[in-house]
C-alpha cells in the first residue's frame, strides 16, 4: 500500500487508551461528550427537563419539521425499543404493513410485527439488493388494504443506503403511512420531510449524532400520534402515553437515562459546530472514501457497487486465503487499537468497518496501516475473495 500523506488527526484520540470503535454504534465519542456525564441530574428537576426540551426541539429542526405538525418522542432503551413502539403506534390493530427488507433490520421489523399481531406482507430482497420504487408501486396496487410501509434507510447489516426518497414519493402517491428506520443514518444523511415525506422516523442516540446508548427517539406526525391512543400493546413502549406525559409535565414517564441525555445534548452541540448534517456527511464521506480506496489497494473487495455504498459502514468480503480467520484478524486489529465488526451476510464470509463516530481520515490511515500489519502477522498475502 502506498503511504500517502494524511492530515494529522483533528479529533482527540480515545480518552483512556481504549480502541477506536469502527462499528455502527456504540461508537467512539468525543471527550466533551464523555465529560458531560460527570455530573448527576435529578429526573424531576427543571434543569434536566430543559435539556429534554432542548434535544426534542433540535431533533425536530434536524428533520425539517415544525412543532405543530410533528412531535419528537424520546424513549428509554436501545433503538429496537423505539422501532417497536413506533410500529405499534403507526399501524392500527386491524391495519396491514408492507415491510421492505434487504437485511437484518428489515427482518427484525417483520419479527416485531409478528409479536404485535399485526398483519404484514414482505418484499424480501435478500442480503443486500435495494427494494425498487416500481416494485413498491406494484405491491401497493396489488394490495390496496396495506395501510403502512416500513423501510430501513441505511440497512446497517450490509451498509447499503436504500433509495428512500423515491420510495417515499411512491408511498405518498398511494396515500399510505411511511415508517422509516433511520437508526444509522439520521444526523449524517439528509432526511428532511420536504425531501422525504415520512410520517414516522426512528433513530437513536448512539449513531450519527455520536451520543452514547440509552435511548431512541421517534419523530412522528401529530395526526398519526393522536390517532394511536390506546393502540399500544405494552405499557412501557406506549409512545402516545410517553408523549402525552412529556407534553404535560416536561418529564420522562419512567426513569430517564439522565447521563445519556446530557451526553446527547453535548453531542448535538458538537454536531451543530461541525456544520450540522452537511458537515457530518462530509467527514463520514471522506472516511468512507479513504477506507474503500485503501482497502481496494490492499486487494479487498466491497460487497456493494460504489453507488450503493453508504458513508456509514462498509462490508468487505473476507479474503479467500487459508490463513485468514476473522477472529484472529479481529484480535490483531484490537491489539493495534481498532475494533471492527463481523459481517452479517448469508451468502459469503465478510466483515464490516464503520466510518462513523469521532474518527477522521488520519484515523482511517492508521487503521489501514494496522490492517496491513495484521495481515502480514497472519501470513495473508492475497485478499481476493472467493469467486
Ligand atoms: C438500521 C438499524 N435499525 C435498528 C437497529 C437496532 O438498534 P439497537 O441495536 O440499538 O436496538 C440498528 C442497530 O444497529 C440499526 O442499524
Amino acid at each position: 500500500m502506498s503511504q500517502a500523506e494524511f492530515p494529522t488527526a483533528r479529533l482527540a484520540a480515545p480518552v483512556f487508551g481504549e480502541p477506536y470503535l469502527l462499528t455502527p454504534g456504540p461508537l467512539t465519542t468525543s471527550r466533551a461528550t464523555k465529560e458531560a456525564m460527570l455530573r448527576d441530574w435529578g429526573s424531576w428537576d427543571a434543569d434536566f427537563n430543559q435539556v429534554t426540551a432542548e434535544i426534542r426541539r433540535e431533533l425536530l429542526a434536524m428533520a425539517g419539521v415544525s412543532d405543530d405538525s410533528y412531535a419528537c418522542v424520546p424513549l428509554q432503551g436501545s433503538g429496537t425499543f423505539a422501532v417497536e413502539a413506533a410500529l405499534a403506534t403507526a399501524i392500527p390493530r386491524d391495519g396491514k404493513a408492507l415491510v421492505l427488507m434487504n437485511g437484518a433490520y428489515g427482518k427484525r421489523a417483520a419479527q416485531i410485527l409478528d409479536y404485535l399481531g399485526r398483519t404484514h406482507i414482505d418484499l424480501d430482497k435478500g442480503d443486500y439488493l435495494p427494494p425498487q420504487p416500481e416494485e413498491v408501486d406494484q405491491l401497493l396496487r396489488d394490495n390496496p388494504d396495506v395501510t403502512t410501509v416500513f423501510l430501513v434507510h441505511c440497512e446497517t447489516s450490509s451498509g447499503i443506503l436504500n433509495p428512500l426518497a423515491e420510495i417515499a414519493t411512491t408511498v405518498k402517491a398511494h396515500g399510505k403511512t411511511l415508517v422509516v428506520d433511520a437508526m444509522s443514518s439520521f444526523g449524517a444523511v439528509p432526511l428532511t420531510v420536504d425531501q422525504v415525506p415520512f410520517d414516522v422516523m426512528v433513530s437513536s442516540a448512539n449513531k450519527c449524532i455520536e451520543g452514547i446508548p440509552g435511548f431512541g427517539f421517534v419523530i412522528v406526525r401529530r395526526e398519526v400520534l393522536e390517532a394511536s391512543k390506546g393502540r399500544a400493546h405494552s405499557l412501557s413502549l406506549d409512545l402516545y402515553e410517553q408523549w402525552a406525559y412529556m407534553e404535560k409535565t416536561g418529564q420522562w414517564r419512567f426513569t430517564p437515562p439522565t447521563h445519556s441525555v446530557v451526553a446527547f445534548r453535548a453531542a448535538l452541540q458538537q454536531h451543530a459546530a461541525e456544520g450540522g448534517v452537511a458537515g457530518r456527511l462530509a467527514r463520514y464521506t471522506r472516511n468512507r472514501d479513504r477506507l474503500v480506496a485503501g482497502m481496494r489497494e490492499l486487494g479487498f473487495e466491497t460487497l456493494l457497487e460504489d453507488r450503493w455504498l453508504s458513508p456509514i459502514i462498509t462490508t468487505f468480503f473476507s479474503p479467500d486465503h487459508p490463513n485468514f480467520d476473522f477472529k484472529r484478524f479481529y484480535a490483531e486489529l484490537k491489539q493495534r487499537q481498532f475494533v471492527i465488526y463481523p459481517g452479517k451476510l448469508t451468502i459469503a464470509e465478510s466483515f464490516r468497518i464503520g466510518c462513523i463516530g469521532q474518527i477522521d481520515e488520519a484515523v482511517v490511515a492508521q487503521l489501514l496501516r494496522a490492517i496491513a500489519d495484521s495481515l502480514a502477522a497472519m501470513g495473508v498475502d492475497r485478499c481476493k475473495p472467493a469467486a
